[in-house]
C-alpha cells in the first residue's frame, strides 16, 4: 500500500484530524448524546469528525458498522476508521482480573484468555484493545493494581508477551485478531502514597531494572501500540516526555508502531504545570512522540498552526499518520473496513461453553489458598450448607474494568454452589452490605442463626469491585468493618467456615487470618465465579495459585515487595529483640503472605537441589535441578520458583530475583525433576553507568515453593 501517496492527497487539517481520537458518541447520533453536545464540549468541527482516523469505546458491532459506513461516505479520503476499546480481562466472558491471572503463573492460560477476549471483541467491532497493562505494582493502596499481573518484572514480562500473542495472533489480518496497546508507559504503578495519577519519582536505574522490562517485553512480542502514562516521571509528564517516548521507546527499543495518549492526557499537562495551555500541550506532546491524542482537542486546534510557525515538523506529522495507516493495513481494514463485526455473531461467539470453560479454569488457577486448617476441601455429603456474606448472591464479583461484562451473566457463588450440590440444602443470608462505611448491623443475627444451624459455612466477604480500578485508591487496606464483624460472629457460631475473599488488591487481613479456619482468595474471579468456587471448595479443583503481589501485614509496610535490597542494618531473622536495625517497633518486617505463596490440598517436598557446576563463564551454562514430590493424598499443581541473588555488586542487588518458574502437575506420590538454566545474560543488571552488564563474583541460586521458603546453593561467575 502506498501510504506516502495517500498522505500526499490529505490536507493538513485532515492529517491532524486523523490523529484525533474522540469517543464513538461523537459519531453516532443515536448513541445517547447528540453530536452537537460533545462537539461543543471539545470545540471540534464536523470537518474534524469526518476525517477522524480512530475512535474509542464504540461498544457493539451495530454501532461500529453504522459509524464506519457513515465515515466512509463522508471522509473525502475514504480511509477506514479504527475502533479501539478497553478489553482488559475479557469482553463479554470475563476472566479473573489480571492480578489474579498473574497468580496462575501460566502464560499459556493467559494467552488463551487473551485470544478468546480478542475473538469476542473482534465480532463486536473492536480492532484494538488498550491492553496489556503491565505496570509493575508494589503498593496495594493504588486501585489499579488489579489491572497488573503483579510486582515482579520477570513474571510481568512473561505474561505481557502472552497477552500480546493472544490478542494479536500470528497475523493481524486474521478474523479474530486485534491489535494490542501496552500501557501505561512508564511506571504508572509507582505513584507516591498509592494515590492514582500521583507523582512518580525514581532513579533511571530503578526504572530500567524493575519497571521498564514489562513494556519492553510486550514490544518485543510485536505489540502494535504504546500508551504513555498519566503521571510525571522525574518531574516530566510521560505524555510529553521526549526521553521516554523518543530516546528509549523509538531509538533504543526500535518501536515503530503507534503511540496514543491516555484519556485527555495532552490537556492534563496544563494541570501538571508543564504546559501553559492547549497550544503548548500540543507542541510538547507531539514533539515528544505522542501521536494520537485521546479525548482532548489540543492537536486539532493547534498542530496546523504549530506547523505553520515551524515549531512542529510536517514530516513528523506525516510519519505519525503513516504509522496509523500502516496499522489499519496490517489489520486488513482497507480490504474490509468492517472486518468480522456482525451483530448476529456477536451474540453467538460471546459466552460460549468453550469460553466459559476457560473462564472457569482461569478462575481456578488464579485462586490462592491463603490458609487452611483442614476445613477445606469441604465434604460433599453435607446436609445443609450456609452461604453468607454480601458477595454470595451477586455477579458484581467479575471485577472492575469488565467493560462489556455484565454482572447478571456471571454465575454467583450461591448459584454455583446450589448447582454443584443438588442434594444439599444450600441456604443464604447476606449478613450485611459491602460498602466501606456500611454500618447497618440488622442482618447479622439472621446470618449467625443460619451459620449455627448449618454443617458448614462459605463466607463471601471482601472488597467491592469499584473500590479498586482507576481513581480508586485506598488509605486503609482492611476488609470493611461491618464485614469483619460478620466474620467474627459467623466463625464463632460455626467453626466449619471457609472464607472466600473477594478483592481487587492485596488486603491487610491479619485478624481474618487469625480467626478464619480457611481463606481462599479468589480475587475478582469473573464470569465463572460460582462454578470455580464450588469445584475449589469441594476439591474437584485443587487450589494452585501463587501470589504475584505481596499481602502486607499492615498498610504501613507498603510499598512492600520481595525483591528489595538488604540495607546496611537488616533485621536479624530470629525471635530476639533487635534495636537500631531496619524494623518497625509495632509490626514485623515480613509480610503476612509473601510473593509466590499459595497452599494446596496436597503437600510438595523439594529435595536434591543441585547445580551442574559451581562456576559459570560467559559462554557456559549451569543446570539447576530439583526434585519435587507430591507427598499428599491428592493430585495437585505446584509452581516451582527459581531465584538468584548477586551477593556483591557495584550497585546493591536485590535479596532475590525471580529468574524462572515452572508449573507442574503431580499425581499423589509422583515425583518430577525440574530444571532451570543459568547463563551469563541472566545475571545482567543496570549498573550506575546505565549499562546492562553482569559482574563477576558470588551468587546464590534458590529454589522453592514461595519467595520466603527456598533452599540455596552458591556459584561463581568468572
Ligand atoms: C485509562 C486507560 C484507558 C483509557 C481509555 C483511561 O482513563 O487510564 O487505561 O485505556 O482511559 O478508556
Amino acid at each position: 500500500m502506498d501510504f506516502k501517496k495517500i498522505i500526499s492527497q490529505m490536507t493538513l487539517e485532515e492529517k491532524v484530524s486523523h490523529l484525533m481520537q474522540v469517543g464513538a458518541r461523537f459519531f453516532k447520533k443515536d448513541a445517547g448524546s447528540l453530536n452537537t453536545g460533545p462537539l461543543e464540549e471539545l470545540k471540534i468541527s464536523p470537518e474534524n469528525i469526518k476525517a477522524a482516523g480512530t475512535t474509542l469505546s464504540c461498544a457493539n458491532s451495530e454501532g461500529m458498522i453504522a459509524i464506519q459506513k457513515t465515515h466512509l461516505e463522508e471522509d473525502r479520503n475514504k480511509l477506514p476508521m479504527l475502533f479501539m476499546q478497553d478489553v482488559i480481562h475479557g469482553y463479554r466472558t470475563i476472566f479473573p482480573i489480571p492480578l489474579g491471572l498473574g497468580c496462575s503463573f501460566d502464560s499459556e492460560l493467559v494467552r488463551e484468555c487473551a485470544k478468546m477476549s480478542a475473538k469476542e471483541a473482534a465480532v463486536a467491532g473492536v480492532n484494538v484493545t488498550f491492553s496489556p497493562m503491565v505496570d509493575l505494582v508494589r503498593d496495594a493502596r493504588w486501585g489499579r493494581v488489579m489491572e497488573s499481573t503483579g510486582e515482579d518484572p520477570y513474571l510481568n514480562s512473561e505474561l505481557a508477551r502472552a497477552f500480546v500473542q493472544g490478542y494479536q495472533g500470528d497475523d493481524l489480518k486474521g478474523d479474530y485478531n486485534i491489535a494490542a496497546c501496552v500501557k501505561h508507559f512508564a511506571a504508572y504503578g509507582a505513584p507516591e502514597a498509592g494515590r492514582d495519577y500521583n507523582t512518580v519519582d525514581m532513579t533511571e536505574r530503578t526504572l530500567r531494572e524493575y519497571y521498564l522490562p514489562g513494556y519492553h517485553a510486550a514490544i518485543e512480542a510485536g505489540c502494535k501500540m504504546v500508551m504513555p502514562a498519566f503521571n510525571t516521571i522525574n518531574s516530566v509528564p510521560c505524555t510529553g516526555n521526549k526521553w521516554l517516548l523518543d530516546d528509549v521507546l523509538r531509538k533504543e527499543w526500535g518501536f515503530d508502531g503507534v503511540v496514543i495518549s491516555d484519556y485527555d492526557a495532552w490537556f492534563e499537562m496544563v494541570a501538571h504545570g508543564f504546559c501553559s495551555g492547549e497550544k503548548d500541550a500540543a507542541e510538547k506532546a507531539f514533539n515528544a512522540g505522542c501521536e494520537i491524542e485521546m479525548m482532548s482537542p489540543c492537536g486539532v486546534h493547534y498542530l496546523a498552526e504549530l506547523i505553520a510557525e515551524g515549531k512542529v515538523s510536517e514530516e513528523k506529522l506525516d510519519l505519525a499518520v503513516e504509522r496509523v495507516l500502516r496499522l489499519k493495513d496490517e489489520l486488513g481494514m482497507f480490504e474490509n473496513p468492517y472486518k468480522v463485526a456482525d451483530p448476529v455473531n456477536e451474540e453467538k461467539v460471546a459466552l460460549t461453553a468453550e469460553h466459559r470453560a476457560i473462564a472457569r479454569k482461569a478462575a481456578e488457577e488464579s485462586s490462592v489458598l491463603l490458609k487452611n486448617n483442614g476445613v477445606l476441601p469441604l465434604k460433599k455429603d453435607l446436609k445443609k450448607l450456609a452461604v453468607i456474606g454480601p458477595f454470595s448472591d451477586t455477579g458484581n464479583v467479575i471485577g472492575n474494568w469488565s467493560c462489556m461484562g455484565r454482572d447478571e451473566e456471571a454465575t454467583t457463588f450461591l448459584a454455583g454452589l446450589r448447582a454443584y450440590l443438588p442434594n444439599t440444602e444450600v441456604a443464604y443470608a447476606k449478613g450485611c452490605g459491602h460498602a466501606i462505611f456500611e454500618n447497618d448491623e440488622s442482618g447479622l443475627d439472621e446470618a449467625v442463626e443460619l451459620a449455627k444451624n448449618s454443617d458448614a459455612v462459605v463466607l463471601c466477604i471482601g472488597e467491592f469491585k469499584f473500590y479498586s480500578g482507576e481513581g480508586n485508591s485506598r488509605a486503609d487496606l482492611s476488609v470493611p468493618a461491618i464485614q469483619m464483624e460478620l466474620a467474627r460472629r459467623v466463625i464463632k457460631a460455626n467453626p466449619n467456615t471457609a472464607v472466600i475473599l473477594i478483592t481487587g488488591r492485596p488486603l491487610a487481613i491479619v485478624e481474618l487470618n487469625n480467626i478464619a479456619p480457611a481463606i481462599l482468595n479468589m480475587w475478582q474471579p469473573g464470569t465463572e465465579a460460582g462454578t470455580a468456587a464450588a469445584r475449589l471448595l469441594f476439591g474437584d479443583a485443587n487450589p494452585c495459585g501463587k501470589l504475584s503481589m505481596t499481602f502486607p501485614y499492615a498498610v504501613g509496610q507498603v510499598p512492600i515487595y520481595y525483591n528489595h535490597y538488604n540495607t546496611g542494618r537488616p533485621k536479624p531473622n530470629d525471635e530476639g529483640e533487635h534495636y537500631y536495625c531496619s524494623r518497625y517497633v509495632d509490626c514485623p518486617n515480613a509480610p503476612l503472605y509473601a510473593f509466590g505463596y499459595g497452599l494446596s490440598y496436597t503437600t510438595f517436598e523439594y529435595s536434591d537441589f543441585k547445580l551442574s557446576s559451581d562456576t559459570l563463564t560467559a559462554d557456559s551454562k549451569i543446570t539447576a535441578s530439583v526434585k519435587v514430590k507430591n507427598t499428599g493424598a491428592v493430585a495437585g499443581k505446584e509452581t516451582v520458583q527459581f531465584y538468584i541473588r548477586d551477593l556483591v555488586g557495584s550497585c546493591v542487588r536485590p535479596v532475590m530475583e525471580l529468574k524462572g518458574f515452572e508449573k507442574i502437575e503431580l499425581a499423589a506420590g509422583e515425583e518430577k525433576t525440574v530444571e532451570f538454566t543459568i547463563d551469563e545474560p541472566m545475571l545482567r543488571f543496570w549498573n550506575a553507568e546505565i549499562e546492562f552488564k553482569s559482574e563477576a563474583g558470588d551468587f546464590e541460586a534458590m529454589v522453592g515453593t514461595s519467595s520466603d521458603k527456598v533452599t540455596k546453593l552458591t556459584f561463581k561467575l568468572v
